[in-house]
């Protein structure tokens, strides 16, 4: 049975409550954006370029790729407002024909910034239309069946695809291709993870401690999603059980409380670790036999574990598979 994660930076928010507040805490402007300054440099200079060839000029499609939760929707927001442009919001699985993608199309306006969130997990039909409106801003149908079917090309407004995946690699070679602008997220360094929670302890009204900024940064897998989540869980706890203020003491027990070790790993994250390396010692684990392992499915290994322990250097990739490395089995040791 795979363990119920707190950590797990999953695609979409886990309720609509979640929803509600991280909608109230995603930064609008480049300014209040943390981090991510190449992303931004490279940004804010295409942005400007638009702007100063003034009417007509849009924006280059953009693909963001990296990890869940490192802040490619927020981006999406910002770029769409920095433009003065209206975002349009879809996914990959959300469009099930090519005739949604067409419709969608259709209703946007000259400079709208169109959202396609998860886009390889886009089916190949509806991917075939993308091609031509990234491309041409044309709209290729077909009307009719059989014999009689012809072809029809429609124009379309110019616009502004943003992509977002957390794997380019599954992303079809002829799309990726169709984005001027190709950007990997980062993981955050932990001065902006602090700063992160900075900025949310000040929009949900709860002080904390700089020593508690310091260790709650340092448990977030320098990742923006769950240091505000982590933050939300430490702050009920000093709701319920103190003064509400958050100092290292809340913030310390509220972690044991989510098995959230020194290094930000979870129960499921050892529990990972441990399989592999009870299991299989030093050799190489191919990635479906971790997931059968743990019961997760393989792609869940993929987005959700695998890159923050590959970053923590915990485990390593090698031709034949995944193996824990020296530092990996160590921290078993500790923990
Ligand atoms: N640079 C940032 N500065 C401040 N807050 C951020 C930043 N990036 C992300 N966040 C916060 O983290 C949360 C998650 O970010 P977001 O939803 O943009 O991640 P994502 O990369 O789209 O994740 P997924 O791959 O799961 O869709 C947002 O609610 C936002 O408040
Ligand atoms: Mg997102």
């Amino acid at each position: 049975m795979a363990i119920e994660r707190l950590v797990e930076p999953s695609l979409a928010p886990e309720n609509k409550e979640e929803e509600r507040v991280e909608n109230s805490l995603r930064p609008t402007t480049f300014d209040e954006y943390i981090g991510q300054e190449h992303l931004k440099n490279n940004l804010k200079l295409a942005i400007d370029a638009v702007k100063k060839r003034g009417k007509g000029a849009v924006l280059d499609h953009v693909l963001l790729y990296g990890p869940p939760g490192l802040g490619k929707t927020t981006m999406a927001g910002v770029i769409a407002h920095e433009l003065g442009s209206s975002l349009r919001v879809t996914s990959g699985p959300a469009i099930e024909r090519a005739g949604d993608l067409a419709s969608i199309l259709t209703n946007l306006k000259e400079g709208d910034v169109l959202f396609i969130d998860e886009i390889h997990r886009l089916r190949r039909s509806v991917e075939e239309i993308l091609y031509s409106a990234m491309e041409d801003y044309k709209l290729d149908i077909v009307i009719g069946k059989g014999p009689a079917a012809r072809s029809m090309r429609l124009d379309l407004p110019k616009i502004t695809v943003i992509g977002a995946t957390t794997r380019t690699g599954a992303l079809a070679g002829p799309l990726r291709d169709r984005f001027g602008i190709v950007h990997r997220l980062e993981y955050y360094k932990e001065p902006e993870i602090e700063q992160i929670i900075s900025r949310t302890s000040k929009i949900l009204g709860t002080e904390i401690k700089p020593e508690a900024l310091e260790l709650l940064a340092s448990r977030s897998r320098l990742t923006p999603r769950i240091a505000n989540r982590i933050f939300r869980r430490v702050r009920d706890y000093a709701d319920v059980n103190g003064d509400g203020i958050v100092d290292t003491v809340v913030a310390e027990k509220a972690l044991d409380l989510m098995e959230i070790d020194y290094m930000g790993l979870d129960p499921a994250d050892r529990n990972m670790l441990r399989l592999m390396w009870e299991n299989y010692g030093e050799k190489p684990v191919g990635l479906t036999t971790i997931a059968a392992l743990t019961g997760d499915e393989a792609s869940t290994i993929e987005d959700f574990y695998e890159p923050y322990l590959l970053q923590m250097g915990l485990i390593a990739r090698t031709p034949k598979g995944r193996v824990i490395t020296e530092k990996g089995r160590k921290h078993l040791q500790k923990t």
